[in-house]
């Protein structure tokens, strides 16, 4: 399909909504104009007023009838109804080309592995292959992807001064053998990685920086990453060692819990304050594996709330884990693009807190009353599957919230 085509489809869908929203807006003119010579000349010409009033009904009536229809895409979207049409319009539509260069023996094209702290890199590489969205026809594209791996680079050693210049010359050669580059200046393409270089990966070509998608697993709003044009990406440590938790609040009579290693400020004030309360269980360190099997993971399912301080980066595997099994995440790390944000509403299946609050940490904790802990807990269920990767992908796990993070990009791009 040519991109005119495609670009006459999409505007065309979108002329529906504002056609929509602009059917009420002159419905309620009408209506208020009317409501006003009414007033005036207390002669009221009833009947079209009356056409006025139908005219509102009925678009009252088909948005309530499409809200009834997105139930299953509820409560924890910032607008459930546009994210159903437009997630519908991204599977039918989206095309990327990924560029075949590169060996994928050494860092291009193919994961690493798809276990481990990075695996939501590994995932994406091979997602991205076994997905509808891929094209052979970079003329059909509407994102490029460059698939050099950060995570291969450092399973091969490479510093991270070495990275930064083989993703630079990786990409020069691209530009000077294709013409899409050109075209947007790399505005329509796009470099993925879960690894802790993050965004620095990218800073020996300053298009790369400056117009092109960066999908990271570490989105701190300030070292870098840019929060209207990158993408974040979940860190998510798979395989779960266990299976999803849910609807099992009975068995969730620990406030708190956190074990893990003081690498970072919060970290180490978390433990500080809060290492011998009666309440929250924080232990200074790691759980280790000789304590018994498992122990570190079943704790998430006997715990209200899982603290999830950053460490090196804002970041951590924590969150994911905590989701997973049903434990309410409480978010402490400052600046941080938490992933999906603009589609989710964290709020509604997490605690978002200030690295400061951390002294008040019990206190904000015990407010939360059992009924809006049960809300919370069902929310966190349902977004579950927002940050899971499958291989072969499947609708809605976390590799279609990336693309569909991808796609609304791809909106402000039009070649
Ligand atoms: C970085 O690249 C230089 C030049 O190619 C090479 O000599 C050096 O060994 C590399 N260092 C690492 C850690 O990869
Ligand atoms: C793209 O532009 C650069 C800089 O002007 C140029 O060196 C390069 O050859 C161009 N690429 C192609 C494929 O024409
Ligand atoms: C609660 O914990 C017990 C003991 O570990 C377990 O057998 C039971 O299935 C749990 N209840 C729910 C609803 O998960
Ligand atoms: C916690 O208990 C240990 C051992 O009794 C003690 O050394 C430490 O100072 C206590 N920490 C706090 C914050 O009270
Ligand atoms: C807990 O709730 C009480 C009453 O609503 C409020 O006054 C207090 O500031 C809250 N404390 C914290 C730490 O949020």
């Amino acid at each position: 399909m040519s991109s005119a085509k495609q670009a006459q489809q999409q505007s065309s869908s979108h002329t529906l909504f504002s056609l929509r929203g602009s059917l009420l807006t002159l419905a309620i003119l009408t209506l208020l104009s009317f409501t006003y010579l009414s007033l005036k000349y207390a002669t009221p010409p009833p009947q079209v007023s009356n056409v006025a009033v139908a005219a509102l009904n009925d678009v009252e009536h088909k948005v309530e009838e499409e809200e009834e229809k997105g139930q299953e895409f509820s409560d924890v979207y910032h607008s459930p109804r546009v994210f159903k049409l437009d997630f519908e319009e991204m599977e039918n539509k989206f095309k990327v080309y990924i560029y075949p260069d590169g060996d994928p023996n050494t860092f291009y094209q193919t994961p690493r592995k798809l276990t481990g702290k990075y695996a939501s890199e590994g995932y994406f590489f091979q997602n991205i292959r076994e997905s509808r969205f891929r094209t052979e026809n970079p003329d059909e594209a509407h994102l490029f992807f460059i698939p050099i791996s950060c995570h291969k680079m450092r399973g091969k050693g490479t510093s991270y001064e070495n990275m930064t210049i083989i993703v630079q010359n990786y990409v020069e050669s691209l530009i000077n053998k294709y013409p899409y580059w050109n075209r947007t200046l790399g505005a329509d393409h796009f470099f993925v990685t879960c690894h802790d270089v993050g965004v620095r990966a990218t800073e020996g070509l300053e298009l790369l920086v400056k117009n092109s998608i960066r999908a990271v697993c570490s989105p701190s709003y300030d070292v870098g990453f840019i929060p209207h044009k990158d993408v974040a990406l979940p860190q998510v440590l798979q395989p779960f060692a266990l299976p999803s938790g849910g609807n099992d609040i009975e068995n969730r009579t620990t406030l708190g819990f956190w074990a893990g290693h003081r690498n970072s400020k919060i970290r180490v004030i978390l433990a500080r304050v809060w290492e011998n309360d009666t309440e929250l269980d924080i232990s200074n360190n790691r759980i280790s594996r000789a304590t018994g099997h498992l122990v570190y993971q079943k704790r998430f399912y006997k715990t209200k709330f899982c603290i999830c301080p950053g460490g090196s980066q804002v970041n951590s595997a924590r969150i994911t884990d905590s989701i997973h099994y049903g434990c309410i995440p409480v978010i402490l790390s400052d600046y941080y693009d938490l992933p999906f944000n603009d589609i989710l509403d964290w709020k509604k299946f997490a605690v978002v807190l200030k690295e400061s609050d951390v002294y008040q940490l019990k206190q904000i904790l015990k407010n939360i009353s059992q009924p809006e802990f049960v809300v919370l807990h069902n929310n966190l269920v349902k977004v579950q599957k927002h940050f899971q990767w499958n291989s072969p992908p499947i609708r809605l796990d976390a590799f279609h919230m990336v693309m569909y993070e991808l796609w609304l990009r791809h909106h402000t791009i039009k070649y």
